[in-house]
């Protein structure tokens, strides 16, 4: 595994396509060539290679593990009636599919459905809520986590597209009238920080049925473990969801800060760090590596 994942990074290393991030203009700061792979298996070995140290910001990638709290505060069918699973085929930040008849956001990857979720974090008030979100997360990297506020402000002060989707849900009554404490909640967790190899390690949590397997610390309970990775699978790339499962096969979950988390259920976690994004943001070296990987390894099957 140590050879194959040095063997991808060497070869895409030197894929110089596509974009950094910059309509967060902290995420623009990011050095293009940064380019970490980790893989953390459901029996808890790590295998890592180049950036793997690096922290970068979670952004998209907080969004299936947001849903599991709302799961296991609310229960599936409350979840469900709140945030629906069906796949819409736009853009992550699309205000398309938002409207009176949809009574819902469509599913809980695209921002509108992730920002209905974070709202269904259970607690008294927003520190407690941000607490419980930070607590989760750690159980899932094995770790205590931080967040990178220069980030955190960066998206406040001008996530105007957000504010919008959040006001048109208020509109009908998808969410209450606390739009500014709910989009707090929504941009902290997009600024926690990771590693790849923290993202392996969520990822080889989700493999292995909810249990961290570095720590035998449970993240999540076993119940909910499949409604996330179906999820993932069907909407976890957004438009690019189809050609996903196509070309590789298992469910992942992407982030504009240059992150992937990829899963093998019962085998593995793959996690991956290339700020350099497709324009549906993307990172385009983590497609390469994931395809590569999982035909490789026989998962695409
Ligand atoms: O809501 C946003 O715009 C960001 N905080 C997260 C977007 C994101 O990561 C989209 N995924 N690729």
């Amino acid at each position: 595994m140590q050879e194959l994942l040095e063997e991808l990074h060497q070869r895409y290393a030197g894929l110089k396509e596509g974009r950094l991030a910059n309509y967060i203009p902290e995420l623009a700061k990011a050095n293009p060539d940064w380019f970490g792979i980790s893989v953390v298996t459901a029996e808890g070995q790590v295998f890592q290679v180049g950036d793997c140290q690096r922290k970068f910001t979670i952004q998209s990638i907080s969004k299936p593990f947001v849903y599991g709290i709302a799961l296991e505060d609310y229960g599936r069918e409350e979840v469900l009636r709140r945030v629906g699973v069906e796949p819409t085929g736009d853009a992550f930040n699309s205000l398309i599919r938002l409207d009176e008849k949809s009574k819902r956001p469509f599913n809980p990857m695209v921002n509108a459905g992730a920002i209905a979720t974070s709202n269904l974090i259970k607690g008294e008030g927003p520190a407690d809520r941000l607490n419980r979100l930070m607590q989760v997360f750690s159980s899932y990297v094995g770790h205590e986590i931080g967040a990178d506020m220069s980030v955190f402000m960066s998206e406040r002060t001008t996530g105007h597209r957000n504010r919008a989707i959040a006001h048109l849900m208020l509109n009908f009554q998808m969410i209450g009238p606390n739009v500014e404490e709910i989009l707090d909640l929504y941009f902290q967790q997009c600024s926690l920080l990771v590693t790849s190899t923290d993202l392996a390690c969520m990822a080889a949590t989700l493999a292995h049925g909810g249990l961290n397997p570095v720590t035998s610390q449970r993240a999540l309970s076993p119940d909910y473990v499949r409604d996330l990775l179906s999820v993932m699978f069907t909407c976890g790339l957004y438009d690019f969801s189809g050609e996903w499962a196509y070309r590789v096969g298992i469910p992942a979950k992407s982030g504009v800060g240059g992150g992937m988390l990829a899963v093998a259920p019962g085998r593995l976690g793959i996690g991956i760090f290339s700020p350099l994004l497709d324009e549906r943001g993307t990172s385009l070296r983590a497609i390469k590596v994931c395809e590569e990987l999982s035909t490789r390894l026989g998962y695409h099957k």
